[in-house]
């Protein structure tokens, strides 16, 4: 059912759906009305700038989704056939589907308890082992998971003692901060997604930011095609088309406007919950880590059967039977069938919060009477 349409009984809470306003229609009508209807026009131009400004990153290319961004952004490094790119085991299947769409193999890491984010201990040991072998991988993927910085740090000071880049998917991060500079400031480049669920939104779409403006002018290149500077179509490489609709990137110049409001909305929620619901037996919830701000672009929490007397699964299922969308954590990719046959460093952090987590409804056009129906719902769970 697509978002917003009315349920069977209750309108359905989805988990982060699309929150748009009059600037996104505006633009887009202004988009719409001076026919640039193309992968490139003055919204385009406009939203990388403007993303730079909001964002605090020095360059970016907008794309047609955050996948693209981090494909080119491995493309960019040299990742080919072969090569091995290290990538946190706890995250969507795009973070590691793009090792492959190259030809290489990712490995995984696991995550670091206190932040559920690629454990740099273990970044550490396994760049050792790497080393020892003689065969250093090609790049270092490092997710800022459900909005949260990785430890930036010491995950650099892991792949500098080896030359290895490292690469951010902020996809879920934008707004956050880790030790007061920007999630996407780190690493040789970083991507981010305006998928429909993500915190601002352009319905699809992506940004690569790097500090380097000669690897984003060669993004931008290869992801309109290789056209090669000649009035005919002349392409002297493979190219890919990537790039961002004009009427997308009007959307998203909108977005970014209230993109503080959003982020600031998604605490709220968190704290609405932490609230409601933290002191309830066997009931935690995502750690903030001291080193920055979390967008809290999902609020996700642990669920101790023992002490709670059911399971994450028990609630989410008594959230469904109530019209309400939740969802476990992102399943690790070290236990997806497609990846079964790749290397994992440690592998029993992420199980554990994959077992044991759930991402409650988070969008920012929720109302306080929405998330009291929600709280009321878990709370039920306990109770029975
Ligand atoms: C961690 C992470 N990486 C990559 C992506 C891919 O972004 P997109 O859907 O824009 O391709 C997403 C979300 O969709 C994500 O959550």
């Amino acid at each position: 059912m697509a978002p917003g349409v009315t349920g069977t009984t209750t309108k359905r809470i989805y988990l982060s759906p699309p929150h748009m306003g009059p600037a996104e229609r505006g633009l887009l009508l202004d988009a719409f009305d001076s026919n640039w209807i193309a992968p490139l026009g003055p919204h385009v131009d406009a939203f990388e700038r403007e993303f730079c400004e909001t964002v605090g990153v020095l360059h970016a290319a907008a794309l047609s989704s955050g996948t693209a961004a981090l494909h080119l952004s491995l493309l960019m490094l040299g990742v080919g056939p072969g090569d091995e790119v290290l990538v946190s085991t706890l995250t969507f299947a795009a973070s590691a589907n793009v090792v492959r769409y190259l030809g290489a193999t990712p490995v995984f890491i696991d995550s670091d308890r206190e932040t559920w984010n690629l454990d740099p201990g273990l970044l550490k040991e396994e760049m050792a082992g790497c080393a020892r072998r003689g065969k250093l991988p090609k790049a270092v993927i490092a997710v800022d998971l459900y909005g949260q910085c990785a430890d930036y740090d010491r995950i650099l000071a892991a792949c500098g003692r080896y030359g290895v880049p490292l690469v951010e998917d902020a996809a879920e991060a934008l707004g956050a901060t880790y030790k007061g500079k920007p999630a996407g400031s780190f690493g040789a480049a970083a991507a981010f997604s305006f998928n429909g669920n993500k915190i601002i939104t352009t319905s699809a779409g992506g940004m690569l930011v790097s500090a380097d403006r000669s690897l984003v002018e060669r993004a931008r290149f290869l992801a309109t095609q290789a056209r090669d500077s000649a009035p005919h179509y002349e392409h002297s490489e493979i190219g890919h088309n990537y790039r961002m609709s004009n009427l997308l990137a009007a959307v998203g110049r909108g977005q970014l406007r209230v993109l503080r409001d959003r982020v600031s909305r998604k605490r709220d929620i968190f704290q609405y919950y932490k609230d409601a619901l933290g002191e309830l037996p066997g009931i935690s919830f995502m750690p903030e880590a001291g080193y920055g701000e979390s967008n809290r672009w999902l609020t996700c929490l642990l669920v101790d059967r023992a002490r709670f007397g059911a399971t994450r699964e028990d609630i989410r299922l008594a959230l469904e039977r109530e019209n309400i969308e939740s969802r476990p954590l992102w399943k690790p990719m070290h236990l997806q069938p497609v990846f079964k046959d790749c290397r994992i460093r440690g592998g029993a952090g992420s199980e554990e919060l994959f077992e044991r987590g759930l991402c409650l409804p988070s969008g920012t056009a929720l109302r306080d009477a929405d998330l009291e129906r929600i709280a009321g719902v878990v709370r039920a769970v306990c109770r029975d």
